[in-house]
């Protein structure tokens, strides 16, 4: 018998992507960026790209700016199959990028800044999972090897003879406001990386059902509200 089979699978399929950061079936969508850095150099081009399981029909990327809200690539940018380049960043093009589908599901909105300064950090757009690398880049428009100092918090953290640090399997503790410097050069303004846990779906899933003789209704009540607020694209 088949069909029963199938039928329970799939709602598994739907309880995994409810109770956890795994995107969901139906509405999968990132933005990617390229280069990959929170902070551009004006003058530099960039290409974003709203990039969906099949294909990214109905997605449009927007963008909120201190001048404009919801702008789509259009307004500000060349569309260029399911991309969007815009070849010289100005500092006017900081703000908060993101896809949006006609029915509104949004991916995770990435924050990219335009500092005009001679020095940027290269840092990750989206947040570092748990357990994972965090690689962050020191850089000036010419140069990507010189010795940088790294800061977190305002606090020294170390040097990078090459330009560049790693924080090998990052914790929640490493979450925080990076910046870097390079002597007789310049500091960059600070980025903000964030750490994602990787163990929620775990713990949703492995939570046992409330007895039934003790308010399960109260239980399940509490866990369906948890999971929904955490519910990603
Ligand atoms: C963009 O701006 C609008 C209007 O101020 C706001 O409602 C929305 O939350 C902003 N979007 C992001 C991703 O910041």
């Amino acid at each position: 018998m088949s069909p029963p089979v199938r039928m329970e699978e799939t709602s598994l399929l739907w309880l995994l992507c409810v109770s956890s950061l795994l995107s969901c079936p139906t509405t999968q969508v990132s933005l990617t960026v390229s280069p990959s850095s929170s902070q551009m150099f004006k003058g530099q081009s960039v290409s974003l790209s709203c990039e969906e399981d099949d294909s990214s029909a109905g997605w449009t990327l927007r963008r909120n700016t201190t001048r404009d809200t919801r702008t789509q690539c259009e307004d500000w940018g060349s569309p260029a199959g399911s991309s969007c380049i815009i070849t010289y960043m100005v500092s006017s093009d900081s703000g908060v990028y993101w896809c949006e589908s006609r029915e509104g599901a949004t991916s995770t909105s990435i924050s990219i800044t335009v500092p005009g300064g001679p020095v940027i950090l290269q840092s990750p757009v989206l947040p570092v999972t748990e357990g994972q690398d965090l690689t962050l880049h020191c850089r000036t428009k010419t140069s990507s090897n010189l010795t940088a100092s790294f800061s977190k918090d305002d606090s020294f953290i170390r040097t990078g003879p090459a330009g560049h640090m790693t924080i090998p399997h990052v914790s929640r503790s490493d979450e925080g406001l990076y910046r870097c410097s390079i002597s007789s050069v310049g500091e960059s303004p600070p980025s903000r990386v964030s750490v994602s846990g990787n163990d929620l779906s775990v713990s949703m899933v492995m939570t046992p059902a409330p007895q039934a003789e003790e308010g399960l209704d109260d239980g399940y009540d509490d866990v369906t509200t948890a999971v929904t607020t955490e519910h990603h694209f």
